[in-house]
């Protein structure tokens, strides 16, 4: 195993890998004679040795032949590299080329030896040396990482941002002449014979057609009209209810069985509980259509304290939101349906996005309801469950300050 936090032990561990037995010896009484204190030292003979070692125990660096029985050359700095990323190698050949040590050196290995041009303190200092720069190797990548995943948010942002502008726009555009055909039509609709069959079913779907661009209409304007909110301190659970109650006709419809697992213990919190009505209706509208011949749908509702644990088990939570020892509120919404295929999954929160055009979906409802969730200081997140079916889960913090009085003192939710 590699040891990932990459500290320099007093007592340095050694991998050292190399098939010649004179040169193996060598470097043992070298690094043995070290003056900081023995290393451990371990050798392999081969490049199948060397990873065997490195996956069974922690070494703090690699000392590594090239030309070993069962690999030669570059080749074996690559394919070592490319098994174990964060473990320090140095390379040491009798090649004496100093073409050979740049070459390494942009493969990946922290120093390039000439087998027989150093002592035991040059090449002790070679290996801290190595060790040290490994490690600030992979800081500078972790904050290249961070700055790269920031940056594309703020470009996810900034376009978010465009869409908006232009639907407000079209929207607006689109309102007023939606108007004058909705009242025309029940103008006229007066004018005709009601109890002629072909005229009745006519109105009624140009009734239906122009409700559903009204619709859209609406949908379009949440999307990119968001910025003021009627926040209030509200209990969840009346939102959650009342949100269950506006599907409920939906639900019965399709044969599908709601279950409520609600904790008790959730305070009030400061949400605009139409908004977050609109969110749950969004997610229970889409367990819906995912299970069109019927199945179950769980609400949940618990209030915990994020713990290391739980950190790790959810990799989506976004940590500069959440925190650790942070009191939060999550609602579960899980379906048993038909889930969302892999090269789709990062689309799914795109305005616009929708597998559901031709039975009326607009794409709007996730987007929508990510703007909610996002001016809340809230998270929202969906994934696939492993037995099958999607989870969406929405996030709320309980209270921003770090010292959470409240959740010091509900410590049992755990
Ligand atoms: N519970 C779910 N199960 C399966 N797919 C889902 C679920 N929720 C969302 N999706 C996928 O995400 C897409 C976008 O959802 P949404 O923004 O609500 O738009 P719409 O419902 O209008 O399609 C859906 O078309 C569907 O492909
Ligand atoms: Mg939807």
């Amino acid at each position: 195993m590699i040891n990932q936090e990459n500290k320099i032990s007093k007592h340095l561990r050694v991998l050292v890998v190399d098939d010649n037995d004179v040169d193996l010896r060598m470097l043992e009484a070298m690094l043995t004679e070290n003056e900081a204190g023995p290393c451990f030292f371990r050798c392999a003979t081969s490049l199948a040795d060397a990873m065997e070692s490195l996956t069974e125990q922690d070494f703090d660096v690699v000392v590594l032949d090239l030309n070993l029985p069962d690999s030669q050359g570059e080749q074996t700095l690559i394919e070592l590299n490319k098994k174990f990323p964060l473990i320090t190698i140095v390379v040491n050949t009798g090649a004496y080329e100093d073409e050979v040590g740049v070459i390494s050196l942009r493969l990946g290995a922290q120093d390039f030896l000439n087998k027989g041009k150093y002592n035991s303190y040059t090449l002790n200092k070679s290996l801290l040396y190595a060790i040290e720069r490994k490690r600030l190797e992979l800081e500078l990548k972790m904050a290249y990482d961070n700055l790269k995943d920031l940056q594309s948010q703020l470009v996810q942002a900034e376009k978010m941002r465009v869409v908006g502008v232009l639907a407000s726009g079209i929207a607006h555009e689109v309102k007023n002449p939606l108007a004058t055909i909705l009242y025309g039509i029940t103008y006229l609709s007066e004018k005709f014979d009601k109890n002629k069959e072909d005229i009745r079913i006519v109105f009624e779907s140009m009734l239906e057609a122009i409700n559903r661009a009204n619709n859209i209409i609406t949908d379009l304007l949440n999307f990119s009209g968001l910025t003021r909110l009627n926040k209030k301190m509200e209990d969840l659970k009346d939102v959650l209810e009342k949100a269950i109650s506006l599907v409920r006709h939906e639900l019965d419809k399709h044969h599908i069985k709601l279950i409520k697992i609600f904790d008790s213990n959730i305070p009030k919190i400061e949400i605009d509980s139409a908004r977050i009505e609109q969110v749950m209706v969004n997610l229970l509208i889409n367990a819906i259509f995912a299970m069109p011949d019927g199945g179950e749908v769980v609400v949940t509702s618990q209030i915990f304290i994020l713990s290391t644990e739980d950190l790790k088990k959810m990799p989506e939570l976004n940590q500069n939101i959440f925190y650790l020892g942070q009191t939060i509120i999550m609602i579960h919404v899980d379906d048993k349906g038909c889930g969302i295929p892999d090269n789709e999954i990062d689309k799914i929160f795109e305005p616009f996005f929708t597998t559901r055009r031709s039975r009326g979906g607009v794409g709007l409802g996730l987007a929508v309801s990510k703007n909610i969730m996002d001016i809340h200081g809230g998270q929202i997140f969906i994934s696939n469950k492993k037995e099958g079916g999607v989870r969406a889960t929405l996030v709320f913090s309980v209270n921003s300050n770090k010292g959470d009085e409240y959740g010091k003192k509900t410590n049992s939710y755990c």
